[in-house]
Parts: C-alpha cells; sequence; structure tokens
C-alpha cells in the first residue's frame, strides 16, 4: 500500500498539559484508518493539527512522501484534506447547496456558475451516494443528512483524505450503516479515512487498520485481522477491563412495574406506543431494543409519570397508577436516568453538589423545613462522599458541572439516582456518548443494583449494551412489543430482524 500520510513525533502542549506527545501516524491509500482511544486522548488534537487549525509544537508531516507545512485550514483544503467535526459547522442561516459553496469563491460569477457548480454537486452526491436535498435549509435536515452535506462539502473541495471525527456518535444503527456505505466507496476510489470512534463492534467492522491513542500518545497501530474487541479495549484504557460479561437472572417472582395494553398518541409509528404489555421484575433488567425513534421515548415518559397514557393500566409493585405525574412516581421510588443528561438530567450552571442534591432537596439530611433552609454542610459532605463512591473526577464539589465529560456528568446522575436505592429505574439510553471505561462503570453500577433488587427497565438504541445487560429483551417496532426473548444466549439474529420490523 502506497503511504499518504505522516505525522512524525506529533507534539502539541496546551499550556503544561501535553495533548500529544510524540505521536507517529501512517495512512495509506484507500485505507480506513481508525484512530481509538478513550475521551481525551488526543485523537480531535491531532485532526485539528492535520487540517491546520492547530499548529503543532513540534513534529513533522509528510503527504506522499513530502514534507509539507499545513498553517491554515485553507492550506490543508489545498492539500486535499478534509475534516467532518465531531459538532458539526454548518451555517444555520443557509441552505445545503449555500453551505456547500461556502468560501469557495467570492466573485460575483458565482451567480452565472451556481447552475453548473450545482450539476457537478449532484453528480458526486450521486457518485458516492450521498442523499441530499440542495435547496433545503440545513436546520430543517436530519443529523444524518447534516453529515452528508458535511462531507460532501469537503469532496467537493477536493479531499482525497477525509477525517470524520466521531461520526456516529449521533447516528442511528441504520444511519451509520449509510456512512459505511459511502466511506467505503470512497475508499474504493483509493480516497482514505481517517475515522474516529470508540464503538468497538462499528471499529472492527469498518477499519483497515487502527492506531490506538492513550494519555496523547500512540501506544500501536494494528491490522484490522489482528485486532479483536477485549485487545482493543485493554489497549484503550491501559489496564485489564474485564469484559462485560454479566450473570444473567431467570425465574422472576414479583413485578415492580407492569403494563397492560398501554397505549398514547397511538396513531403515530414514531411518537406513540401502542397496547404496550410488559412486566420488569425485582432484580431484573428488561431491555428494550429497537431502532430509535419507534416509541422508546415515549415508552419512557409513561414509566416515570411524565406522560399520561391515553388508554391501559401501569402498576408499580401491586399498585394502579392513578396519576401520572413525575413527583409520584420518584415518592414510589422510581429513578431516571435520562435520555439527554444535558437537558433533562442535569442542570449545567449548577455545581457537582448541587445537581447531586437536586432530587432531595426537601429531605431532612438536605434542609430543614422541607426545603426551606438547606443545610449546606451536610449538602458539602455529602457531596464529597459521592464524590468518592461514585469516582466523579472534579476538581471540587463547587464546581460547575458544564466542564466535566460527559462520563462525569452521568456519574452524577448515577450517584444522585442510584443512592435512593430505587425499586424501578428507568435508564434510557445509560451509556450514550460515554468512553468504553465510563461505560462499564454504568453497566457495572446498573448489575450491581439489579442484584440488591433493583428492576430496570432499559432503553437503548446500542444493541450491543441490550445484549450485554438484559435478562430478558423486548423488541419495539412502530409503538408496540414485536417480541420478548430470553437474554440468556439471545438469538440475536432473529432479533435484528425484529428491530428492523422483518419479524415473521
Ligand atoms: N484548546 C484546548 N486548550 C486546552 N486544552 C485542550 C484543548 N483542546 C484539547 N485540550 C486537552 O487536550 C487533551 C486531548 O483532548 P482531545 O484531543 O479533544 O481528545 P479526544 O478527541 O481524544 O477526546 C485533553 O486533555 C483536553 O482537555
Ligand atoms: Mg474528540
Amino acid at each position: 500500500m502506497k503511504e499518504l500520510l505522516r505525522m512524525e513525533n506529533m507534539t502539541k502542549k496546551f499550556g503544561e498539559v501535553y495533548a500529544n506527545k510524540d505521536i507517529n501516524l501512517i495512512v495509506t491509500e484507500g485505507e480506513v484508518h481508525t484512530l481509538l482511544g478513550e475521551n481525551g486522548a488526543g485523537k480531535s488534537t491531532l485532526m485539528n493539527i492535520l487540517i491546520g487549525l492547530y499548529q503543532p509544537s513540534q513534529g513533522d508531516i509528510y503527504l506522499r512522501g513530502e514534507k509539507v507545512k499545513i498553517d491554515s485550514p485553507s492550506k490543508a483544503v489545498k492539500l486535499g484534506i478534509g475534516m467532518v467535526h465531531q459538532h458539526f459547522m454548518l451555517v444555520e442561516a443557509l441552505t445545503v447547496f449555500e453551505n456547500i459553496i461556502l468560501g469557495i469563491t467570492k466573485d460575483r460569477a458565482v451567480f452565472i456558475k451556481k447552475d453548473a457548480m450545482k450539476e457537478d454537486i449532484l453528480k458526486l452526491a450521486d457518485k458516492y451516494g450521498l442523499d441530499i436535498e440542495l435547496e433545503k435549509p440545513v436546520t430543517e435536515i436530519s443529523v444524518g443528512a447534516q453529515q452528508r452535506v458535511e462531507i460532501l462539502k469537503a469532496l467537493y473541495r477536493g479531499a482525497e483524505l477525509l477525517i470524520l471525527d466521531e461520526p456516529t456518535a449521533a447516528l442511528t444503527d441504520i444511519e451509520a450503516e449509510g456512512l459505511f456505505r459511502i466511506i467505503k466507496k470512497l475508499t474504493a476510489e483509493m480516497k482514505s479515512v481517517i475515522f474516529i470512534s470508540h464503538k468497538m463492534r462499528e471499529v472492527l467492522k469498518i477499519s483497515d487498520r487502527i492506531t490506538i491513542l492513550r494519555a496523547g500518545q500512540t501506544i500501536v497501530t494494528l491490522e484490522k485481522n489482528k485486532a479483536e474487541e477485549t485487545k482493543l479495549a485493554n489497549l484503550m484504557i491501559g489496564r485489564e477491563l474485564v469484559s462485560g460479561n454479566y450473570k444473567k437472572v431467570s425465574k422472576i417472582k414479583e413485578h415492580i412495574l407492569s403494563m397492560e395494553k398501554v397505549s398514547f398518541n397511538k396513531s403515530s409509528k414514531h411518537n406513540g406506543i401502542t397496547d404496550i404489555t410488559l412486566t420488569v421484575g425485582k432484580g431484573e433488567i428488561l431491555g428494550i431494543a429497537g431502532v430509535d425513534g419507534n416509541g422508546q421515548s415515549q415508552l419512557a415518559q409513561v414509566a416515570t409519570g411524565v406522560i399520561t397514557p391515553d388508554s391501559g393500566k401501569v402498576y408499580l409493585k401491586t399498585e394502579k397508577v392513578a396519576k401520572f405525574v413525575p413527583a409520584e412516581f420518584i415518592g414510589s421510588n422510581v429513578s431516571h436516568i435520562p435520555e439527554d443528561r444535558n437537558k433533562m438530567g442535569l442542570i449545567g450552571k449548577m455545581s457537582v453538589k448541587e445537581n447531586l442534591v437536586l432530587k432531595s432537596m426537601e429531605k431532612d439530611r438536605i434542609s430543614i423545613g422541607k426545603g426551606l433552609f438547606l443545610k449546606k454542610k451536610a449538602i458539602t459532605v455529602y457531596a464529597n462522599e459521592m464524590k468518592n463512591k461514585y469516582d466523579i473526577r472534579c476538581a471540587s464539589v463547587d464546581q460547575e458541572i458544564r466542564n466535566l465529560s460527559g462520563g462525569n456528568q452521568q456519574k452524577i446522575v448515577l450517584a444522585r439516582e442510584l443512592e435512593e436505592e430505587p425499586e424501578l429505574l428507568v435508564a434510557v439510553h445509560p451509556s450514550r456518548g460515554l468512553d468504553i471505561g465510563a461505560a462499564k462503570y454504568v453497566h457495572d453500577k446498573m448489575i450491581e443494583s439489579r442484584d440488591k433488587g433493583c428492576g430496570i427497565l432499559l432503553i437503548s438504541a446500542d444493541f450491543d449494551e441490550v445484549l450485554k445487560l438484559s435478562d430478558r429483551i423486548a423488541v419495539m417496532y412502530e409503538g408496540k412489543i414485536t417480541g420478548v426473548y430470553s437474554g440468556i444466549n439471545p438469538p440475536v439474529k432473529e432479533i435484528s430482524l425484529a428491530m428492523a420490523g422483518k419479524a415473521n
């Protein structure tokens, strides 16, 4: 394979911290080269150097054997390097077409050339299977479509090396499949792709070679066929990670949650649920498998009292739920790891300690007179206890939580929700966006709760997570439960087909 890119001894310091230290990376023509590493390992920094956003403190870059200096993003474009950032950089006020041509030419001729440009773009889109609508404002298209616009934008500028920084983080499995098909077409044309991800299954599927970064340094580059999940995970986090082979339980006696023919917004296939009947037992994890947007959100909202079903019955233990309000559910010992921790779970501008006691303000150990006077000292002591117990990495419990990593934010949610020893936990995408170490931490804690007798309704679009944790698995498709399977040696193929609506 012919070498396209070589980065030698790349070093980048931010103040006293090495974000990258002596990193070596070789990317060949036509390969998918994955950068694998935990959050903070230095992946984005290295790529930002490559596209000229950062200047390295030290190190050299060679393209096709020739030393280059990439001192600006426009230089990177000239050299045929394009990047789709972790957080997209499209201009919201503009259409897809305007975004793609943005900055290419400022002269008036663009008005004359517009049609020709459009034609070129559509040809390119067609060639790589990038399904887009040029005239739509970017605010009106899905996340997956915005990503295709970013890719097209890079290709239209002549990218031969395309960097995709965590491109699947915000995608559903089906959208990710679409992205992988596009990547395959690019490499078939001998373009190279640097792919960043920490999802092992997809990394093993899409990569030709994998370079592992840890704490700013290169650990090793492996051929795909020499890699395997546990090995990669261990290399990535640098300590033995006992793979999540959790013991499954069966024979549940007591029910913590039961639903009988529960419906909400029945006519909608994507925002409703229809005749849902299910149970979650004491000390059991019921996992809901399904592609995002098949009613899972609504199911979680019913199970936490956020919405009132149009029909059907819900029982918490043997008690029929009469009033669907979150406070009632919290009062019945129901905890919730919400779908979006930033919108529903945590308040970014509040401190670690404030977030930790958010739900227990009226409790005697937190306040006097049901929230009238806060026991400040007691709160600080409690928060520090939680910081240690849940391994929340923050400078101080008075720090605002918005600057913490996703993993540490999720640990705060866990501490708050699990410390109350709930009888039912509704956990929605509990490890979404977390690196493998943090995800394992969340999983361990959930299993620990289960073993203490907590019933868990796990809703996740990450099929691996559902398989790993669930004692039973129910598949949701278009608002209905289309099958329930044992979590012990589950029929993976059959379940995948059911998730895609192809059940017999
Ligand atoms: N602009 C910056 N200023 C200061 N520190 C930074 C900056 N960008 C990244 N870092 C630090 O460099 C390290 C590597 O970060 P990053 O490259 O974003 O990691 P990754 O993409 O692998 O998650 C982290 O410790 C991060 O806090
Ligand atoms: Mg990054």
